[in-house]
């Protein structure tokens, strides 16, 4: 069953293309994309992947001994997420941003939020809205890690500019704290493509 692209619109594209783009998100590893942020990673606890595609940096944050909630709404590329990666330690739900009700519902803080490419798929009142859930499923202390795309977009997507200093004004104004923020180019080599790298705490108080 095909997921209901307009019911969520920051996914069009992806349950068309889901069996397609298998093969180039799992060309790449977790290491490769957050290199840059590793000495930040927390040593391990509860982890949660926004927006997890076919579950690559999920499966390695299992693999690093982490408890791991894996989100991703669009149905096709959570199964192949489940088929690829099929590690008991990962919790797999359909939850989207910006609501993420179920997560939210379900009571666990996280150590480690990861959002490896998503940021973008989100208007102007999705990430507004979405920021303050994020930083509630945060534990004081726990880290966001996230990844902002810049370059063209492809056919069939919805993705938005996004620039990097509201984001970074609107976390601080939430309660993040930020450890790092540097632009790199695209680990699948795309010359047209740069990325953001972000790397964010919650502060101590609850
Ligand atoms: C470019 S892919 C990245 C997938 C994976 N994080 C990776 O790095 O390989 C963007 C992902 O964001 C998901 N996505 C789009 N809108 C979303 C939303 N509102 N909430 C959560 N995930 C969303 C898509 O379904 C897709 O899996």
């Amino acid at each position: 069953m095909k997921t209901e692209a307009k019911l969520i619109p920051s996914i069009a594209g992806y349950a068309e293309e889901a069996d397609s783009l298998v093969d180039s998100y799992e060309s790449i590893t977790f290491e490769d994309v957050y290199q840059p942020l590793l000495d930040l990673l927390p040593e391990r606890g509860h982890a949660l992947d926004i927006g997890a595609g076919t579950g690559r940096d999920a499966a390695a944050l299992a693999a690093r001994g982490f408890r791991v909630h894996a989100a991703e709404p669009t149905a096709e590329l959570r199964a192949h997420a489940q088929r690829l990666h099929p590690d008991p330690a990962i919790t797999w739900t359909d939850d989207a941003l910006p609501d993420l009700a179920g997560l939210l519902a379900g009571g666990t803080r996280f150590d480690l939020i990861v959002m490896t490419a998503v940021w973008m798929h989100l208007d102007e009142e999705e990430r507004a809205k979405s920021l303050p859930r994020i930083i509630d499923l945060l534990a004081p202390g726990g880290r966001l890690f996230m990844t902002v795309r810049k370059g063209p977009i492809p056919p069939g997507r919805r993705m938005f500019p996004i620039p990097i200093e509201p984001l970074i004004i609107a976390a601080k104004s939430n309660g993040l704290v930020l450890l790092r923020a540097d632009e790199f180019g695209d680990a699948l080599g795309r010359q047209d493509v740069t990325w953001t790298k972000l790397a964010f705490e919650r502060q101590n108080r609850v």
